[in-house]
């Protein structure tokens, strides 16, 4: 339920958590409505190739651990891990995901038919690495959009890049040779304050022209 409604509170607020209060469970409702709304994200063609893995069970917590190198305490103690792929076969749902849009009026039909052959031939001819690319991006932009969402239901949560991304696929059964890892997010309730961080000065990475 979202319980924190505070713009800045929520964006500002946003800190890197990595132990939580190992009390606090997350129904797996609850983590289907915040990825849902987390999944309002923009992406390229609209084609959404964000996919998860959500580990919260000790057993998947156990199967977690050799894949997370030095983010144990954030396995070991969140309600939940959600592991983000990126599938590079995405365009396979541009079919579904357009002829929605059409049905509840927001595309007309010609438009549709006109513009999606279009978009799924070019993915289609990316290659391997350009793909990773893409749903990469777009992956991130829904990873950023869950962190301040997971604020808004009163959770907090930890970015999470260092674990094995060879190996991840496999071992959550999912096939490597279509999902890419993305990152892993680690969600709960905090139990120890986050370290303050810095930012560079917008003025001293900007430039204008
Ligand atoms: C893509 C990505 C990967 C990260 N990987 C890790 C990680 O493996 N372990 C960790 O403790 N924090 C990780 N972080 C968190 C960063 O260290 C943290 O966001 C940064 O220091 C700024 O702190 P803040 O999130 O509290 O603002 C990662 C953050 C991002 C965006």
């Amino acid at each position: 339920m979202t319980i924190n409604n505070d713009f800045k509170d929520i964006v500002f607020g946003r800190k890197s958590i990595k132990i939580y209060d190992e009390n606090v469970k997350i129904s797996n409702e609850e983590i289907l409505k915040m990825i849902d709304e987390a999944a309002t994200a923009p992406s390229s063609f609209n084609f959404q190739p964000w996919r998860f893995v959500v580990v919260n069970t000790p057993e998947g917590k156990e199967k977690l651990k050799p894949m997370v190198n030095f983010n144990l305490r954030q396995n070991e103690t969140s309600a939940a891990m959600l592991v983000i792929f990126g599938d590079k076969k995405c365009q396979n749902y541009g079919e579904e995901i357009y002829q929605e849009a059409v049905d509840k009026g927001y595309m007309p039909q010609d438009v549709k038919d006109k513009i999606l052959p279009g978009f799924v031939e070019l993915y289609d001819k990316l290659s391997n690495e350009q793909m990773t690319n893409v749903v990469k991006v777009d992956a991130s932009l829904f990873a950023m959009q869950f962190m301040l969402i997971a604020r808004a239901y009163g959770y907090d949560t930890n970015a999470i890049g260092g674990f094995n991304h060879s190996e991840i696929a496999e071992t959550l059964n999912m096939d490597k040779e279509r999902y890419v890892p993305v990152m892993i997010i680690s969600i709960g309730k905090a139990a120890a304050e986050a370290r303050e961080t810095v930012r560079l000065a917008a003025e001293k990475i900007t430039k204008f022209i």
